[in-house]
């Protein structure tokens, strides 16, 4: 399944595996000013090259290494479009061996598992046809995650590094006190729109950073009080985020409310 919407200049290819009739793990690639921001994945290889065909690329970038961003460079590879991304994500891209064998059964089944491509990394910025790109490292969800930002336009596009303001569900290998710095480090800049691979578009968007900062500081103080009374983490997490929901179980807990309390803890000392 891919389906287009259009934001001004901006396009947004939402892309998807259909497994009996559902859609899960859905996400998004975005063309803007002659770039393309992440390729998708390459479960849906076929339906993507053809709707490819009818965008001029001059420059692919992706945000991050993760198979779901990565999945389609080959066919950009193949036509001579260069390819960027940060300079931890390129010998990752360039040789996704190093790390495939370490993917979840559910991720081979929605995403695939990407061919390696050629990547080279991205300076401070990078040129559209009309628009600079501002390349913002934020790690977090990855360390070689970056956002793009457009200041004329007011676009930043955050890959997988907002999602929104209540975010509860953490992948077991992010960690969100980067994750916080990279979302201060963005409070730096001016922006009105962000424009997120989850699908999601956010307007007033520089207030929803600055909302989900707060959310996530006031939760770190309660878990904090919560683990200083002798709380245990899963009944942190019941008490401050409810029980799991099925992305917990769909994902054998790759994906769970557990991984962010988890991943809070991991700044405190474990004596
Ligand atoms: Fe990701």
């Amino acid at each position: 399944m891919i389906i287009q919407s259009n934001y001004g200049e901006v396009s947004q290819f939402l892309m998807g595996k259909e497994i009996n009739g559902n859609v899960l793990y859905s996400m998004a690639v975005y063309y803007v000013d002659g770039l393309l921001i992440d390729t998708g994945p390459k479960t849906v290889m076929k339906e993507a090259r053809s709707i490819f065909q009818d965008i001029q690329v001059e420059k692919v970038v992706n945000t991050h290494h993760h198979e779901d961003h990565i999945g389609n460079n080959l066919y950009f590879q193949e036509k001579g479009i260069p390819i960027f991304a940060h300079e931890l994500a390129v010998p990752l891209i360039n040789d996704p061996s190093q790390w495939i064998p370490r993917l979840l059964d559910y991720q081979k089944l929605v995403w695939g598992t990407p061919p390696s491509s050629i990547s080279s990394p991205l300076g401070d910025s990078i040129e559209g046809n009309n628009y600079r790109f501002k390349v913002i490292h934020t790690p977090g969800h990855s360390p070689d995650h970056i956002s793009l930002l457009e200041e004329k336009n007011g676009w930043l596009f955050t890959g997988d590094m907002f999602l929104g303001e209540k975010v509860k569900l953490m992948r077991s290998d992010e960690d969100v006190h980067l994750s916080m710095v990279s979302l201060t480090k963005l409070l730096d800049y001016e922006f009105d729109t962000i424009f997120c691979c989850s699908g999601r578009v956010f307007d007033n968007a520089k207030q929803r950073v600055n909302d989900k900062l707060s959310w996530w500081q006031g939760l770190y103080q309660q878990i904090v009080q919560m683990v200083e009374q002798g709380y245990d983490t899963t009944v942190i997490r019941d008490k401050l985020l409810g029980e799991e929901n099925a992305f917990a179980q769909l994902t054998g807990g790759d994906i769970s409310k557990l991984n962010l309390i988890r991943s809070f803890l991991s700044s405190l000392p474990t004596e």
